[in-house]
């Protein structure tokens, strides 16, 4: 019994045996991790897809979460939503929940508003707001041109834009007024050109909008700064004129990062562009 429980000692074939599936297993751990790398390397979506036989729930899982990724300022400065994504974005901002969203932050500026600021009434109180998808809508424009799957032409969007034809977004436009008629000045900071300031004012009062102090657009030597800079630069120029800017609402992290910064911000959705 205590003799079977005993191994002999190793003979030198067996020796030579162990080695040999020692080599194989280290080859066999390198060549899984080789395969590893490669997979990551060309990891997507797609590629997933076709391997695991993803669900088309799990694209939109995936999508969704590059989406929220991007409001989370988590994803920057991308230039292309990803293709397999297009679909998804461009049904998230044509949708009730879109619309469920960006009423849901007006709503938050409102419960904000009615209690936050020790309002003067000196004509000192301010506040920011962005232009293209904030005020206007420039959704007309990205469903005939991508959905932010196809790479911006700048001079296609500037000839958009001087038609005039955005439409308001309809819970920015009943907060705009509301702002105003607490007696709070209204600014508007765009990353729009100088050179599109009539064809602006004329859609911006198409629409509903008016009555606000001052309409900011980019000069041609702001157009050498990044636009997060300008914006920045701008609210100076406001907080060194004495105003007390009570909040900003925008669609993009550039509009309310950097300094001086102001007592609160609200984010409105924006899937389709990144301005840096
Ligand atoms: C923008 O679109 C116009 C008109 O289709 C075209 O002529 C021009 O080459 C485009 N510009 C770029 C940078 O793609």
């Amino acid at each position: 019994m205590s003799n079977s429980m005993t191994l002999p000692p190793p003979s030198p074939t067996s020796l030579c045996w162990r080695a040999s599936v020692e080599m194989m297993r280290l080859f066999l751990v390198f060549t899984c991790l080789c395969l590893g790398l490669v997979a990551a390397a060309d990891w997507n979506i797609v590629s997933q897809k076709r391997r695991h036989g993803l669900a088309k729930s799990g694209l939109k899982t995936y999508c969704e979460s590059w989406r929220i990724n991007v409001e989370l300022n988590n994803i920057r400065g991308f230039e292309l939503v990803p293709q397999e994504c297009v679909d998804h974005v461009t049904r998230y901002m044509t949708s009730s929940q879109y619309e469920a969203d960006s009423q849901r932050a007006v709503e938050e500026v409102r419960l904000y508003l009615s209690s936050c600021c020790a309002l003067k009434g000196d004509g000192k109180d301010a506040w920011i707001f962005d232009v293209d998808d904030t005020l206007l809508s420039t959704i007309p424009y990205y469903k005939k041109h991508g959905f932010g799957g196809q790479k911006l032409n700048a001079s296609l969007l500037e000839a958009w834009m001087k038609e005039s034809k955005a439409p308001a977004l309809e819970h920015s436009l009943g907060l705009f007024h509301e702002i105003k008629d607490k007696g709070v000045k209204i600014f508007l900071i765009s990353s729009r050109s100088e050179t599109l300031r009539s064809s602006t004012v004329d859609n911006l009062i198409d629409v509903g909008y008016h009555g606000w102090s001052n309409l900011v657009l980019r000069g041609l030597e702001d157009q050498l700064q990044k636009v997060q800079q300008y914006k920045s630069d701008a609210r100076k120029r406001l907080v060194d004129e004495g105003y007390r800017i009570w909040g900003i609402m925008g669609d993009q992290w550039s509009s309310v990062e950097g300094l001086p910064s102001v007592e609160r911000t609200f984010k409105l959705p924006n899937s389709i562009y990144y301005i840096s």
